[in-house]
């Protein structure tokens, strides 16, 4: 496994130019686009769907585009989204009445499977489905907007969830989202994270490639 991506999250970017970005931040070294999908039901903004993820295909992007669902229900979008180029597909336990049969829907769609945990929602919702995970995602933030301070909590909350897949013996990623920098990275990395989602961070900055790298270092410190 990679011990290190960097997902940019193009909720920062500038939409008017959202071709031109990515190609922009997988230029400047970044791994994955990371892709919010945001409803205003589960959550309190609207953002992007399926359309925009094909468009970024047309485009040409061949990166992995890492798609997180802020949406209820969840099983009706699921398709859509893999038809449209999606590489996984992460929701939140709490917007789908079945999590286990969310979770399948999405492998029998041939993309990878993540499953969102909230600041408040208690790791033991992994209990009876980390085996069937590509990918955990813990926010750090709660969802909906981008440029949010890090919740410090989410730090010992990594270093259980690293603790119970490690015990799984399986490759699943740990992914974190929500107010990372490259003044923070370091410790997330050493709590357990091996894949950075960060939005404002690096598409508020002038060089992107800079920001990037400088995450890397501080990851590998
Ligand atoms: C928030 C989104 C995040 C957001 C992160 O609901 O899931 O991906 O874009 O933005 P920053 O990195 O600015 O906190
Ligand atoms: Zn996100």
């Amino acid at each position: 496994m990679s011990d290190c991506i960097i997902a940019p999250s193009i909720l920062s970017a500038n939409f008017a130019r959202l071709g031109e970005e990515v190609d922009a931040v997988l230029a400047a070294g970044a791994d994955w686009v990371h892709f919010d999908v945001m409803d205003n039901h589960y959550v309190p903004n609207l953002t992007i769907g399926p359309l925009v993820c094909e468009a970024l295909r047309k485009h040409g992007v061949t990166a992995p585009i890492d798609v997180h669902l802020m949406v209820k229900p969840v099983d009706r979008i699921v398709p859509d989204f893999a038809k449209a180029g999606a590489t996984l597909i992460s929701f939140h336990p709490e917007a789908s009445e079945h999590v286990h049969r969310t979770v399948q829907l999405i492998k029998s769609a041939g993309c990878q499977a993540g499953l969102v945990l909230n600041p408040a929602t208690p790791i033991e919702v992994l209990d009876y489905v980390l085996e069937e995970l590509d990918l955990v995602l813990l926010m750090s933030v709660n969802p909906g907007f981008g440029g949010q301070a890090f919740i410090p909590s989410a730090l010992s909350k990594l270093r259980a969830v690293r603790e119970k897949i490690d015990r799984s013996g399986r490759s699943i990623r740990l992914e974190i989202d929500g107010g990372v920098k490259a003044d923070n990275i370091a410790e997330i990395a050493a709590a357990g994270a091996d894949t950075f989602v960060a939005g404002s961070a690096i598409f508020n900055a002038p060089d992107y490639a800079e920001v990037i790298s400088r995450m890397r270092a501080e990851v590998a410190r």
